[in-house]
């Protein structure tokens, strides 16, 4: 038996992955996060030495890295990444190996497979609606303000307000000028600002949509 697709799409920061969790939880089906694999070739690319805007060769690295991105840890040839992968080095490269065509390939036909192996869950990212899983059940776009973002960040890791907003913008506007499957919003999605919700709210929203379609009893 098959169980429901729910794509949640959003700017980084913007409590996607805490309101993914949650929500698969709930439904009792998996959760895959997406910018954790686009983070974890990332790690691989900068740990060989490779130039991430070097195509070719972070493709390369994308070919043939092993790694495992879990629910609790992700693991990189073979290295424990969980950490290094939310760092500022890999968070500043990332954009540029997210835009690879090629790297963006590899990881949309793993994603793709890790949902028919498990017949459904709650997948995360940039285009899961829009592209990897155009026929999700539901489809939700997370967003805040890039203020509110950047505080998030700030409380969950540390550093300063504003050069957080400023590499937060940054980001943003690199995932939503590249050529390959920008972050954009699906015509179907549910768009929620979560500037001014806590995350039980968040959650809460998100429960609602989803029984609201009756996406969670399989289909
Ligand atoms: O957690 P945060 O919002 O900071 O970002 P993330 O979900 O970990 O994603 C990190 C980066 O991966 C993004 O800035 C995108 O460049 C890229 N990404 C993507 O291009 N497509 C996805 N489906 C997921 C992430």
């Amino acid at each position: 038996m098959s169980g429901p697709i729910i794509a949640i799409d959003g700017p980084a920061g913007a409590g996607k992955s805490t309101v993914g969790r949650a929500v698969a939880e709930r439904l009792g089906v998996g959760y895959l996060d997406t910018g954790a694999m686009y983070r974890a070739v990332t790690f691989a690319v900068l740990r060989r030495g490779v130039d991430p805007r070097d195509e070719a060769a972070v493709l390369e690295v994308a070919g043939s890295v092993e790694m495992t991105v879990g629910e609790e840890r992700v693991v990189v040839d073979g290295v424990d990444a969980t950490s290094d992968i939310r760092g500022r080095e890999v968070t500043s490269s990332v954009s540029f190996v997210a835009a690879n065509p090629g790297v963006r390939s590899l990881l949309v036909e793993a994603q793709r497979g890790w949902v028919a192996k498990r017949g459904g869950g709650v997948v995360e990212g940039r285009d899961i609606g829009t592209v990897v899983f155009p026929d999700a059940d539901l489809k939700l776009f997370v967003t805040a303000s890039p203020r509110v973002r950047a505080e998030r960040r700030v409380a969950e890791a540390g550093g300063d307000v504003d050069e957080m907003e400023a590499s937060i913008i940054e980001r943003d506007r690199l995932d939503s000028t590249r050529a390959t499957s920008p972050l954009s919003v699906d015509a179907a999605a549910v768009t929620l600002d979560t500037s001014d919700l806590g995350i039980d709210e968040v959650v809460a929203a998100v429960v609602a949509e989803v029984e609201a379609r009756s996406v969670g009893g399989g289909r």
